[in-house]
Order: structure tokens, then C-alpha cells, then sequence
């Protein structure tokens, strides 16, 4: 079968990770977790406190910054390590989360995340979720799928995915940490979050994780065969 590059964008917890877990599982491809890297930037500059509006700052940390992944078998997917560390449990907290969305912004920060995305994708046979794979990182992709739900869904399924690692965050914090950041990452200048003219749109609102991976299946054996 052809191997393709899978990009799936969308919305703050709308399930892009999920299904594509489920499509390089089923595949046999690469699942890269694109979030994951601006997630560990932020991490850096938090620890470090590094000045978001200082040029040169920003520019030097980036250099003292290296992202890894790392396959962890009991989840089935990879771990992000920051600098050798592994920090994925670490920033899956709100106080990355509410900040991460402004470090993704940075021109220098994108640059540094998406060539190394594009180097990933050099064999194919990858599927990366993200928010600008289908326009910037992968503008060929031959498979674009635009993830979508409401929001009282994802608010919901972040609210349950937190709870196990974070059981004081309230519904409210989570709903207004995910609007804050669909608002900039769809406001920003370089890269926005957009649908790509010719990506599908998947709207899991009322499906179950087994209904979307057949419809998004599907789209993969039409362009695959
Ligand atoms: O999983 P969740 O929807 O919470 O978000 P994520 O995929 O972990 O991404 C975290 C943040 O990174 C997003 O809110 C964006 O600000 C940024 N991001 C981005 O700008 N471009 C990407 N390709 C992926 C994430």
C-alpha cells in the first residue's frame, strides 16, 4: 500500500491526538504529537523565564533546546523529551497550558518546531496532529482531516482526561483555558489555526472513538489505493 502523510488540525481537545493514535497504530506509520513540542518550548521558557518579547532571548534558548521522542509502550504512543528529560507528564499541566498558546505565536519558536516536523515527514508514512500540518508544515499532504466538536464536548473530555492526573481543576478553568487558546491560535499571524482548502471535516461530536477511526479510514483507503 502507498504510504502518505496524514495531517490532522483542530480545535483545542477535539480528539486530533486520539485518532491519530488510532490511525498509526492501525497503520503501521509514525504518530507525531506536534502540540507536545510547543508544549515542551514553553516548558523551557517557563523554568528558565525566559522573556517572551525578547528577541534574543527567545533566540537563545531555542539553541539550548532539543526535542526528542521516545516510544512509551504502555500508552502506545511517544513521549516528548526535553533536552533528554522526559516532560510529558509536565506539561499536561494547566500552568503549560496557559501558556503555551502565546509562546506558539513566536515567528522563531514555529520555525524551530516546523523544520523539525518537516524532517519527520522526509519517508512518509507518518500522521501528525497539530494546527497548522495541513497548511504549513505538510501543505502536500495527501490526507487532511480537520478535526472538529462542540464545545461543551471537548471541555467535557479534557475535564475526565485531567482528573486523573490534576483532580482540583474545575470545568470552568478548563473551558476557559481551551477558548483562550482557540482565540490565539486562530488570531495569530504567522500560521494560524484554518482549515486547509482541501482537508475533510471530521465533526466527532456524537461519534465513538471506533466510528471516527473507520470514517477517517476510509479517506485513507481512497487515497492509499
Ligand atoms: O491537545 P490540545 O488540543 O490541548 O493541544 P496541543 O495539541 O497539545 O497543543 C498545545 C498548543 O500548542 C496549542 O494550543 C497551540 O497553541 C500550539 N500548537 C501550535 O501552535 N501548532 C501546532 N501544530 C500544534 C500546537
Amino acid at each position: 500500500m502507498k504510504k502518505i502523510i496524514i495531517a490532522i488540525d483542530g480545535y483545542s481537545s477535539c480528539g486530533k491526538s486520539t485518532l491519530a493514535k488510532q490511525l498509526a497504530a492501525k497503520l503501521n506509520y509514525v504518530f507525531v504529537d506536534s502540540g507536545a513540542m510547543y508544549r515542551a518550548i514553553a516548558l523551557y521558557f517557563l523554568r528558565n523565564q525566559i522573556d517572551i518579547n525578547n528577541e534574543l532571548q527567545v533566540s537563545d534558548a531555542l539553541k539550548n533546546i532539543s526535542l526528542q521522542f521516545e516510544y512509551n509502550g504502555k500508552t502506545g504512543k511517544s513521549d516528548i523529551l526535553l533536552n533528554g528529560e522526559n516532560v510529558e507528564k509536565e506539561i499536561r499541566e494547566m500552568s503549560i497550558s496557559n501558556k503555551v498558546s502565546e509562546v506558539a505565536a513566536i515567528e522563531a519558536v514555529r520555525l524551530f518546531a516546523v523544520h523539525q516536523q518537516q524532517l519527520m515527514g522526509e519517508k512518509k508514512a507518518i500522521v501528525m496532529d497539530g494546527r497548522d500540518i495541513g497548511t504549513t508544515v505538510f501543505p502536500n499532504a495527501e490526507l487532511k482531516i480537520f478535526v472538529t466538536a462542540s464545545i461543551d464536548v471537548r471541555v467535557q473530555r479534557r475535564y475526565l482526561e485531567l482528573q486523573a492526573t490534576q483532580p482540583n481543576i474545575s470545568l470552568d478553568e478548563v473551558k476557559e483555558n481551551l477558548v483562550m487558546r482557540d482565540h490565539i491560535d486562530s488570531t495569530r499571524e504567522i500560521s494560524p489555526l484554518k482549515q486547509a482548502a482541501d482537508a475533510v471535516v471530521l465533526d466527532n461530536t456524537n461519534l465513538t472513538r471506533e466510528d471516527q477511526l473507520q470514517i477517517a479510514l476510509n479517506w485513507v483507503n481512497e487515497r492509499t489505493n
